[in-house]
């Protein structure tokens, strides 16, 4: 991997921070810090799962050592179901153990999970201290771990308590997915082509003229680090426009509204987050050619590509009536509508609330 660390700025006005990658940098973590201005001998908190920490624990441990910095590691158990209240009190039970203090540091280093649940307890120690995100899954380097939204699970729902907390840092080393089980890499993809949907056609593009873009030892390292920057760019973007949600962080959602009712009629566990996505996003482009609103061939485009990702793009038969009732429970349903992204072009999508039943049954019927 290349030595040179790309830099994109999330220029929030009271939260700045960067997104850092770069082959290697897992091993800068401790100069990273230190150039961010955390003085040495800060008390850091590592909050990990073993199969992350057992390939990269110790070597943030070390790099953090020798900027002088006094770390500690908590390993966690890996899997959704572990983004619970019992996470976040053996966190702040370390945190404790370790006296942390209102400058202290919290680091996530692995997936997505790993990152909403340590974001989540630091936004939540002494009121808030900080949290520096090293992300370790695909999803995690170009979307959890970008924007500060943190959170766990309720028994009724996924991600109903969470804060937004900004990182100090997102460190992101393209060389840990080399570890990455290769269905979690392919459902890491889904969310590189929603950004190509919903604001970077060039993105698309490019993944459109690639052979190979589902087995990562065939994907060159340039490539790899150009649609994770690219990727993580929008993102930010994005995050900076409307960092808490009010209008266009919503395009973000392209293919979860119809994601996340798979999720919950199938059960989490059956489909990976990013493979739900990527059927949503077949789905809905389905919904927004049947409205007029986007082109039968881009919507084609749109399915190749997922397909060339090595990723589900077909709806699974649930009962239609169950999917209209599920999306009634969407957490984004605003005084009962539910809304949709749907895209106008590669590139380019928009929010409508006004979709109505009659429409949802005519466009699942088809994707029969
Ligand atoms: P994950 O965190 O569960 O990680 C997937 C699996 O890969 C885990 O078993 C993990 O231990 C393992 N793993 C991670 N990195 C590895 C590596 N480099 N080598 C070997 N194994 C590794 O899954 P995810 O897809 O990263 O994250 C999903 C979570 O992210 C969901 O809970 C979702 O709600 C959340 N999320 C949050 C945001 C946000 O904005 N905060 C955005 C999208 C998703
Ligand atoms: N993953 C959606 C968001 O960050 O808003």
């Amino acid at each position: 991997m290349n030595k040179e660390n790309l830099h994109i700025k999330v220029s929030l006005t009271s939260n700045p921070y960067e997104i850092v990658i770069g082959g290697n940098s897992l091993e800068d973590i401790g100069d990273e810090l230190l150039n961010i201005g955390f003085r040495e001998g800060l008390k850091v908190l590592v909050v990990s799962n073993k199969e992350v920490s057992e390939h990269y624990g110790d070597c943030i441990i070390q790099s953090l050592i020798k900027s002088k910095y006094n770390p500690k590691l908590l390993i966690l158990k890996a899997g959704e179901d572990q983004k619970n209240q019992s996470s976040i009190d053996l966190i702040h039970d370390a945190a404790y153990e370790a006296r942390l203090e209102r400058g202290s540091l919290m680091i996530a280093l692995g997936g997505g999970v790993i990152g909403d649940i340590t974001g989540f307890a630091a936004a939540t120690w002494l009121r808030g201290i900080h949290v520096v995100q090293i992300p370790t899954t695909l999803l995690a380097m170009v979307d959890a771990s970008i924007g500060g939204k943190t959170g766990i699970n309720h028994s009724k729902g996924k991600n109903l308590i969470g804060a937004f907390h900004q990182p100090k840092l997102v460190l992101i080393d393209p060389k840990t997915l080399f570890t990455l089980p290769s269905r979690e890499f392919k459902a890491g993809m889904a969310e590189i082509i929603k950004y190509g949907v919903i604001s970077d056609i060039e993105l698309f593009e490019l993944l459109e003229r690639q052979n190979n873009i589902s087995d990562l030892s065939k994907i060159k390292e340039k490539l790899l680090i150009e649609i994770i920057r690219r990727s993580a760019k929008s993102k930010a973007e994005i995050v900076v426009k409307d960092e808490k949600e009010s209008g266009v962080r919503a395009f973000l959602n392209y293919g979860h509204t119809f994601g996340h009712v798979i999720e919950n009629l199938c059960g989490y566990g059956k489909w990976l987050h990013g493979e739900a996505v990527a059927m949503g996003m077949v789905a809905v482009g389905q919904l927004a050619v049947q409205r007029g609103l986007w082109k039968e061939i881009d919507s084609k485009r749109q399915q190749q590509l997922i397909e060339k990702a090595g990723l589900p793009t077909k709806w699974p038969g649930l009962e239609i009536e169950r999917v209209l009732s599920s999306l009634k429970g969407d957490k984004k349903v605003k005084n009962g509508k539910v809304t949709f992204v749907m895209p106008l072009k590669i590139g380019d999508v928009k929010l409508f609330n006004n979709i109505s039943n009659k429409e949802i049954h005519e466009c699942l019927e088809k994707l029969r």
